[in-house]
Parts: structure tokens; C-alpha cells; sequence
């Protein structure tokens, strides 16, 4: 009885298959590419109340240490979009689009499974050098409510390999022991330092790169390869143009450069 059950199902499922063919490979390289250029970027916010959320969410992302809301919690110079660029709409720039399709996922970080929050609350403890605002505060859901809405049209799609959206660029195969501290400083005073300063301090509204006022040793950019791959792809800003071998050797210059030690229980629970 079981067994004719089964065939029965895999009959079923086999005509499915038949009639369903031409649909699905129509569909998957489609959601493969996961194509952001065929998912526009949304321009216009959701009316009503939740349309005033998605804005706030916005403008915590672009002047998060400026909003009333996000200040008390930023422990350094940086607003999320200094590596979000365009507030995480640009592809090159660690960015946001369908970056919620993939929460809830599981973080070899944490050892745990965690939400879209806790990985932008993660960022305010980390790459913000702050505090880690409450799950559910009105700060905290913003953001989510602003990265769902730069979300809307990817298909959910549970990550397997981490807390990354489909459009997360993947990390540069490289060895930071073949970067060079002596090359990489040649090249940053070159090709950074107008922008970043000689020191790392930043200059006008270009962002510190190390320095009390940088991202600390626990977030994900202390990371000589992370860096380096943000690097190949975002800097210089609008001119990308470092090959991998000098993006990895002023990534290890700027990652020996002193920045915040990182100590978790610091940057949990209370409001400076
Ligand atoms: C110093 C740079 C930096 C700053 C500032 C920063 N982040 Fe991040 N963020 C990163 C890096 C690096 C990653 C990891 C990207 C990856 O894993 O591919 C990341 C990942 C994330 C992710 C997960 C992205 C994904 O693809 O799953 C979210 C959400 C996020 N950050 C939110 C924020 C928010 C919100 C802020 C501001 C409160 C912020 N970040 C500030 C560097 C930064
Ligand atoms: C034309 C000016 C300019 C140049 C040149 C430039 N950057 Fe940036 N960089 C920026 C700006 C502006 C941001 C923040 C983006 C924003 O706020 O829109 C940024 C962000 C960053 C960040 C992430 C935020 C932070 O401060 O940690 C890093 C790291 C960085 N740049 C490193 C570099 C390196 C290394 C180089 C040289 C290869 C470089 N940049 C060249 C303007 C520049």
C-alpha cells in the first residue's frame, strides 16, 4: 500500500515535472544571477505610516551618527552607508538589495542562527564602535523595515553559506601573508591619503579609516581580505580601479594601523 502510494506520487510528480519544464528553466538562471539589474532599485516608499518607517530606517542608515535615534548608540565617526555606500543601494558597496531574502540564517560568528536585526546590531557593535540597540526598538526595526523594502521582488531564499544576501560580493581568495605593509603604505599615501588623510583621521566628510574614530578590531573589515575585497571593488570611491595584489597590500597596511580594541561585553545592552 505504501509502496503504490509512492509510485503513485512519483508519477505524479513526474507529469508535474513535464508540464512544469519550460517554466523552470525559464527560472532558474534568472534567480541564479539573483540580476539586480532586472530587480529595479524601489524609488518610491510605501504609503502611509509604514512609507514614513522605511524613510526613517533611510536616514538612520545614512546619518547614523547624526539621527537622534541611532546616535546614542555610534561609537566612532562612521554612518553605515561610509561602507553601505549609497545607503546600500550601490552593488559594489556591501549593499543591501535582497539582503533580507535571506534572513533568519545561521552565523558561524555567533554560532547561531540570527535575524536581519541582530546583524545590523551586530554592525553598531563592531563596524559602529557603539552600543547594541534593544531587537524590536524603534531604531532597530527601521533599519529592517528599510533593508525589506530594498528587498521587495528577490524571492526568499535561505543562505546555506552564512549572513549574506544574494548580492553580497564573495571574499577574494587571498593570503594576507603576501601582503606588503611598506607597498601598502606607498600606495595609500598615493591613492587614499587625499581622502582619507596621511593618518587615517579623515578629511572634511571622508570617513577615518583607522584611529579611535574607526570601525574596531572585532568588525568585519579588520579582516585584511575583507578589506581587501571591499577595497577591489568600492575604492578608490568612484574609480575602483586597485588590481587584487594592491588591494590586499593596503588592506594589511590599513588593518596594522592602531584602532578600538573589541571587547563584547562592552558594546551590550545600555545607552552611553
Ligand atoms: C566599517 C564598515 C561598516 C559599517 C560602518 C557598517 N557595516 Fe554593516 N557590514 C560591513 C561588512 C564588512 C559586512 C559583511 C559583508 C559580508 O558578509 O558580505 C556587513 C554586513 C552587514 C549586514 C549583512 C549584509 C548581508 O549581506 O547579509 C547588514 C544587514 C549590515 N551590515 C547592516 C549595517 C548597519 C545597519 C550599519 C549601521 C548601523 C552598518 N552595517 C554599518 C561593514 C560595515
Ligand atoms: C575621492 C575620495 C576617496 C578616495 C580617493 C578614497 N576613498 Fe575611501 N571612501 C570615500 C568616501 C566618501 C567613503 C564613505 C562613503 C560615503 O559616505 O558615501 C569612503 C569609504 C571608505 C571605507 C569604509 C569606511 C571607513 O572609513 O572605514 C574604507 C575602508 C575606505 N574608504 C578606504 C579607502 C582606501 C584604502 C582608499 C585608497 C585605495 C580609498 N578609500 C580612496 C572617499 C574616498
Amino acid at each position: 500500500m505504501r509502496q503504490k502510494t509512492f509510485r503513485v506520487g512519483v508519477l505524479l510528480h513526474g507529469a508535474l515535472g513535464l508540464a512544469l519544464w519550460g517554466a523552470t528553466i525559464a527560472a532558474v538562471p534568472a534567480a541564479e544571477s539573483q540580476s539586480a539589474t532586472k530587480i529595479p532599485v524601489p524609488t518610491e516608499l510605501p504609503p502611509g505610516e509604514l512609507g514614513k518607517f522605511v524613510a526613517l530606517g533611510r536616514d538612520i542608515v545614512n546619518n547614523t551618527t547624526t539621527n537622534p535615534l541611532s546616535k546614542p548608540y555610534t561609537g566612532n565617526a562612521l554612518n553605515c552607508t561610509s561602507c553601505h555606500l549609497s545607503g546600500g543601494t550601490d552593488l559594489k558597496g556591501l549593499s543591501f538589495l535582497g539582503t533580507a531574502a535571506v534572513y533568519p540564517t545561521y552565523t558561524s560568528r555567533e554560532k547561531k542562527v540570527i535575524s536581519l536585526e541582530d546583524r545590523s546590531l551586530n554592525c553598531f557593535m563592531r563596524s559602529m564602535n557603539g552600543i547594541r540597540p534593544a531587537n524590536g526598538s524603534e531604531v532597530s526595526t527601521a533599519i529592517a523595515a528599510y533593508i525589506t523594502w530594498l528587498s521587495e521582488g528577490y524571492p526568499i531564499k535561505m543562505s546555506l553559506k552564512g549572513p549574506h544576501g544574494p548580492n553580497a560580493i564573495p571574499a577574494l581568495k587571498l593570503d594576507p601573508a603576501k601582503g606588503s605593509v611598506e607597498r601598502g603604505k606607498s600606495l595609500y599615501d598615493g591613492k587614499c591619503a587625499a581622502c582619507h588623510g596621511v593618518d587615517g583621521e579623515g578629511v572634511g566628510k571622508f570617513p577615518p579609516v583607522w584611529g579611535a574614530k574607526s570601525y574596531n578590531h572585532g568588525a568585519g573589515l579588520a579582516n585584511p581580505v575583507q578589506l581587501a575585497t571591499f577595497l577591489k571593488n568600492a575604492m578608490p570611491l568612484g574609480n575602483a580601479n586597485l588590481t587584487e595584489q594592491e588591494a590586499l597590500d593596503i588592506a594589511v597596511y590599513v588593518d596594522s594601523k592602531p584602532r578600538p580594541k573589541f571587547v563584547l561585553e562592552e558594546h551590550l545592552g545600555k545607552k552611553k
